[in-house]
């Protein structure tokens, strides 16, 4: 099996980003209205938490509770951050805890990826596996997310696989579950969040 579409591994294996990662690459405001300019860390305990609601991260809407109407089904996603539902804190200062959120019919999905989605509602880590952009494109009639930096085509429904470009791994995905139509992070990331090499 290539590394490319490596197998997701069924227990965590996230790892800790101990290093300032800069995305400062100068593309300026992707598709989805993140800009790839921030510069966020790495560091401390992985996020998300089991637990957590998903909030939107961009636009008028940043800061509300995710639910799956706001999802267009067969995307494009929309950009999320974590949010502790206790604390309402908002989890949007690490580069680790920018998620994207699909909705696609379940029956479209990969067996591994529906495993880990909540009613066809499947979330992944924003962060490019090759040199740690935010991935904030998306190609409509091939339903792929782009990555604004290299062009690198992620697939999301066959578990954020690698279609094209240089990116080394799939997205890592991020489990979620339902809860009166909002949705919560179910556990922890599988697979390894951006780039192995901690700099761009
Ligand atoms: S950083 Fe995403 S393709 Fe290079």
């Amino acid at each position: 099996m290539s590394k490319k579409n490596e197998t997701l591994c069924s227990s965590p294996c996230v790892e800790e980003r101990r290093t300032l990662l800069k995305a400062a690459l100068g593309i300026g405001v992707g598709l989805l209205g993140w800009k790839t300019s921030r510069t966020l860390a790495w560091s401390g305990e992985p996020l998300p938490r089991r637990g957590d609601l998903l909030v939107h991260a961009v636009g008028d809407r940043y800061g509300t509770v995710v639910s799956v109407e706001d999802l267009p089904p067969g995307g494009p996603p929309i950009l999320a951050y974590p949010m502790d539902p206790r604390s309402k804190t908002i989890k949007a200062e690490r580069m680790d805890s920018l998620i994207l959120v699909l909705r696609f019919s379940s029956n479209e999905l990969a067996d591994e990826v529906r495993r880990h989605s909540a009613d066809g509602v499947i979330a992944y880590s924003a962060i490019c596996t090759h040199a740690g952009c935010p991935v904030n494109g998306w190609v409509a009639d091939k339903r792929l997310l782009r990555c604004p930096c290299h062009r690198g085509l992620f697939d999301p429904r066959r578990g954020g696989m690698v279609v094209s470009g240089p990116p080394p791994r799939r997205l890592a995905l991020l489990p979620l579950r339902l809860e009166r139509q909002n949705l919560i992070v179910a556990g922890r990331f599988i697979g390894t969040i951006g780039p192995l090499s901690r700099s761009v």
